[in-house]
């Protein structure tokens, strides 16, 4: 396999928050680097502080300790493609008005913004439904047209903060095959934060496990497992219950 560049170098970061009542430690020691176009897992428990580590990626939040550093440039603020834990889109606004609005599409004319919004609605399947408001469409659906409205930032690296955590499991799985196949079709640099274990071994080329008090990176694993990968190989399993004994807690 081709030698990977960095592309974002995560050292020695922190973030504490200092409440009028406690000092809340959540991150420390967080040393990680991302490679080009890997598709990276971050997996840990609820609450652990996964939602403040993208947060600060996305240029959303500073850190308090450590720093970060883009190899190819920190992206313009609000250009990282995020898709976010709920979906995050306008109600009133149809499937392609949410993923136009995107402002990299800011000062063209509304005939390329449409144009290049259409590229991203049909690379997420959604062609036929441009019209449509969220609340015609289905859960999955919903978090597809998120996915597009990221990818339409052009960003090389995507940030996804538990994206189908509020999905039935059906719809589940249908979405991480998808993600894969957009990210084969489209490739990026792809940082996919997860509390659920398989989803971790079914997507990950790398799998950062978080844990401790504060939060740090606990361990990293490779699956070593070619795609489509699937969930009752015992290859599978034995990675599986490899993390879990070393998760710090169920959820
Ligand atoms: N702005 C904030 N002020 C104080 N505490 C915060 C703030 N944002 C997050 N936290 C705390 O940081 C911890 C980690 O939160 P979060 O990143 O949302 O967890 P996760 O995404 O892993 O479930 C939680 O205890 C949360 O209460
Ligand atoms: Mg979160």
């Amino acid at each position: 396999m081709a030698v990977l560049k960095d592309t974002i170098i995560i050292k020695d970061l922190a973030k504490t928050f200092y409440l009028k009542s406690e000092t809340k430690e959540v991150l420390k020691d967080i040393n990680i680097t991302v490679k080009e176009n890997e598709f990276l897992v971050l997996l840990g428990p609820g609450q652990c502080g996964k939602t403040v580590l993208l947060n600060i990626l996305a240029g959303l939040d500073t850190p308090t300790g450590g720093e970060i550093t883009f190899v190819n440039g920190r992206p313009p603020m609000g250009d990282l493609g995020v898709v976010f834990q709920r979906y995050a889109l306008f109600p009133w606004k149809t499937v392609m008005g949410n993923v136009e609005i995107n402002q990299k599409f800011k000062g063209k004319s509304k005939a390329e913004r449409q144009a290049a919004a259409q590229k991203y609605i049909e690379l997420v399947g959604l062609q036929g439904f441009e019209n449509s408001l969220p609340k015609q469409l289905s859960g999955g659906m919903q978090q597809r047209v998120g996915i597009a409205r990221a990818y339409a930032s052009e960003s090389d690296i995507m940030l996804l903060d538990e994206p189908f955590g509020a999905l039935d499991a059906q719809t589940r799985y249908s979405m991480e095959d998808e993600i894969l196949r957009i990210w084969e079709k489209d490739r990026r640099t792809v940082i996919f934060v997860t509390n659920n274990v398989e989803e971790a071994i079914y997507l990950g080329d790398r799998i950062i496990l978080l844990g401790g008090h504060p939060t740090g990176v606990k361990k990293e694993y490779v699956p070593d497992l070619p795609r489509p990968r699937n969930y009752t190989d015992p290859a599978f399993l034995k990675l599986r219950n490899k993390i879990v004994a070393n998760t710090d807690l169920v959820l």
